[in-house]
């Protein structure tokens, strides 16, 4: 993740201290499109808008901090997907991504099925209309209700995590007079090359069972003799922000590996694998993701190939993006509070949020860019760290980044890519109130998941 630092420095300071920073970019006023949602752009004024709606206007009506999404490249992503697999495959939007009952009716509407991983993401799809046959469930200790809700509302799949939960769901589906579809969740031993606490396919962790030592085929073999359940498939889930495929390729040779033992070993060929999510977005600049359809044709490519040597049909593939598809979708609007120069090393900018809102960059040392969106200026580039409101010098939002030199007390700025893992992760650390998430297209806004208030935070404090 990191870039080295760079020799030419802002004009405040003649010795640039180290840090995760290239050049300062030759206007700052330019916006990235790679780290931007689609629709957004700076008018005439110089004002950045989004779907058509000036972001101060935006400020205005819902206030600072707020997560503002556009809905329209939203959907224009789920739609890419979804053509980029076609017909022969499934992809499920993972849900701990970003999920609200307006995101699961645009996923309903645009053709998407839907990965939850909680009693609480499972309540808010089903109370928003998707139907349970799109829905999979997750989760490497889901609880004998969780299990019992699944079963009951029907979902199409539950990725069963361990041997307990196998024997778990079997007899939760006896029991409720049903029989619910399932695929085990393997670990394939990669090691994705991404931040340690998001990979999740070598051995040593909690999710999914080893293929080593034989495990995931003892799993298969208890599967297939209990009653109950309908072992559909395999599923391998490698880590999050991955730029590189090559992870994905060795999982699907090894999950294709599986279904031709299960095949040699009892005669039956399993007609689905789910290959997980865990695409990269790009951050900053220095990032280069791959396009939903580069992913599916390598994918499709290598199962086909795999499958063939094998002499198996080809199974029906299933993915689940979540970062890939909402991330890029929304930025963090913030205004800026204090500044703090400080003399040979950098400038600290507080705005109105932090970690409350965006634990991404204290807990994976997540970088992000940042800009300038309620003006535009012709001032040089500083070198700022965006920190929060919050009682931790840890309260960092993005931690090198170069910002106009004249920035000023109630200007606004904006966080770029933080539609995923931003919302979803927040919490009330001193008692903040966690942000509104506000959706625009077409030149409308409208909040789709509130600004939390006092009184909130005063309801659940029954003492
Ligand atoms: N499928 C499974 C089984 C998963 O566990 C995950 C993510 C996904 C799909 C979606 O992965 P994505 O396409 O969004 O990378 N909080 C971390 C990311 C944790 C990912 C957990 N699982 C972050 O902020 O980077």
């Amino acid at each position: 993740m990191s870039r080295s630092a760079h020799p030419a420095g802002p004009r405040h300071a003649d010795v640039l201290p180290e840090g995760h920073y290239t050049a300062p970019p030759t206007d700052l006023n330019v916006l990235d499109e790679k780290v931007w949602a689609r629709t957004v752009g700076r008018n005439a004024d110089g004002v950045v808008t989004v779907g058509g709606i000036e972001v101060t206007r935006l400020a205005e009506e819902f206030g600072t901090p707020a997560y503002i999404l556009d809905e329209a490249d939203f959907r224009a992503r789920c739609r890419a997907w979804a053509d980029a697999f076609g017909k022969d495959a499934d992809v499920f939007y993972a849900g701990k991504a970003f999920l609200s009952r307006a995101v699961v009716r645009w996923l309903k509407e645009e053709g998407l099925n839907l990965d939850v991983c909680s009693g609480g993401e499972l309540t808010t799809a089903l109370d928003a209309g998707m139907p349970a046959d799109r829905i999979a469930f997750h989760g490497n200790n889901k609880s004998q209700e969780e299990i019992e809700r699944a079963v009951e509302a029907g979902v199409g799949r539950i990725v069963v995590d361990s041997f307990q939960e196998i024997v778990r769901v079997a007899h939760t589906a006896q029991r409720l007079g049903t029989r619910q579809r399932v695929q085990i969740r393997v670990t394939v031993g990669v090691e994705a090359h991404t931040h340690e606490f998001i990979a999740t396919a070598h051995e040593d962790q909690k999710f999914g069972i080893p293929l080593a030592g034989g495990q995931a085929a003892e799993a298969v073999r208890r599967a297939l003799r209990l009653d109950g359940i309908d072992l559909i498939g395999i599923h391998s889930h490698i880590g999050s922000q991955i730029f590189d495929t090559s992870g994905f390729e060795v999982a699907a040779h090894r999950v294709v590996g599986l279904l031709a033992e299960i095949r040699d070993e009892h005669g039956v060929e399993l007609p689905e694998i789910d290959l997980g999510g865990g695409l990269g977005i790009a951050y900053t600049s220095d990032d280069d993701p791959r396009e939903p359809h580069d992913i599916a044709k390598a994918l499709n490519e290598i199962v086909t190939r795999e499958c063939e040597a094998a002499r198996l049909r080809t199974p029906r593939i299933s993915v689940e993006p979540g970062r890939a598809i909402v991330g890029p979708t929304a930025f963090t609007l913030y205004e800026v509070g204090t500044i703090k120069p400080l003399e040979g090393l950098r400038t600290y900018v507080s705005v109105d949020g932090g970690m409350s809102d965006n634990i991404r960059t204290a807990l994976y040392d997540a970088e992000y860019s940042v800009a300038l969106v309620s003006r535009t200026s012709t001032a040089g580039p500083m070198l700022a760290r965006v920190v929060g409101k919050h009682c931790e010098s840890g309260d960092i939002v993005v931690k090198d980044a170069f910002l106009p030199a004249d920035l000023a007390p109630g200007d606004l700025i904006a966080v770029p890519a933080t539609g995923a893992y931003c919302r979803s992760m927040a919490s009330n650390y001193n008692h903040a109130l966690r942000p509104p998430v506000v959706a625009v297209k077409d030149g409308e806004a409208r909040v789709v998941v509130r600004r939390e208030t006092e009184e909130d935070l005063l309801r659940l404090d029954v003492g």
